[in-house]
């Protein structure tokens, strides 16, 4: 079972949240990841998510996803992410599960149609669906919002034979909880993340330095591994 953050598309040129230069210090995410946030200011949440829409558009996976796609090949890989670009599936991953939802998904918020979307999204919109005007917003879970698929990653947890956790910091629940469930299971836990997170204690193992490279020599490993056990 592996969990992603933003740390896993940082080197893509996505910004994270809650690093020094991060999301979260330039945007109050009260203001434009939140409902109230929306309910007050429809368009300055919607111009931020059409800003972080285009440049995921022009960014491309790095070695770190690529390197993800490549062990779900070779084991029976569940990937969690909390991030909203689709740069694991671009790497190659597929049945990737959006705990926070998809920037470039539309969710109706009159008939709950959700689907592909890769373009602005304002106030004007049109549900393709329902064709309501200005019911469309950003298919993202905002503070306060449930996560999607909470109750499959609850079955799948306790049957996991490692967890592994990429590029986060631990510092939002529920995704932050999972390595201590895991220890509970006494599932082996290891961190791979550019510094130890908020809850670096609770892991068996760490590995620390750019995703690009701890992530791409842990999969070798993995990969090396299992073709030794074969
Ligand atoms: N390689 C590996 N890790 C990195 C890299 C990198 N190149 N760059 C940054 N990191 C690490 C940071 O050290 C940090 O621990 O990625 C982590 C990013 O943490 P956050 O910015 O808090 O992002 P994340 O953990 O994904 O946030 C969780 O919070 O704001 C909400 O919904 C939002 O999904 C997000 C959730």
């Amino acid at each position: 079972m592996i969990l992603t953050g933003a740390g896993v598309s940082a080197e893509s040129g996505l910004g994270t949240f809650r690093d020094v230069d991060g999301l979260w210090s330039e945007y109050d995410l009260e203001d434009v990841a939140t409902p109230q946030g929306y309910a007050r200011n429809p368009k300055l949440v919607l111009d931020f998510y059409n800003a972080r829409r285009a440049n995921l558009l022009s960014a491309t996976p790095n070695k770190a996803h690529q390197a993800l796609a490549r062990l779900a090949s070779q084991h029976d890989v569940t990937l969690i992410t909390q991030n909203i670009d689709d740069l694991h599936e671009r790497g190659g991953s597929d049945d990737v599960i959006h705990m926070h939802g998809s920037l470039v998904e539309s969710l109706c918020t009159s008939c709950s149609d959700v689907r592909d979307w890769r373009e602005e999204m304002t106030s004007d919109s049109t549900c393709p669906q329902c064709k309501t005007v200005g019911s469309i917003r950003p298919n993202v879970v905002w503070f306060g919002e449930m996560p999607y698929h909470m109750e499959r990653i609850e079955q799948v947890l306790p049957d996991a034979t490692l967890f592994v956790s990429i590029g986060t910091s631990g510092a939002v629940y529920p995704a932050a909880g999972y390595v201590a469930a895991c220890k509970q299971f006494g599932i082996p836990t290891l961190e791979l993340n550019l510094e130890p997170s908020d809850n670096a204690f609770l892991f068996d193992e760490g590995r620390y330095g750019p995703a690009t490279d701890i992530v791409t020599r842990w999969v070798d490993e993995m990969i090396l591994a299992k073709i030794g056990n074969a």
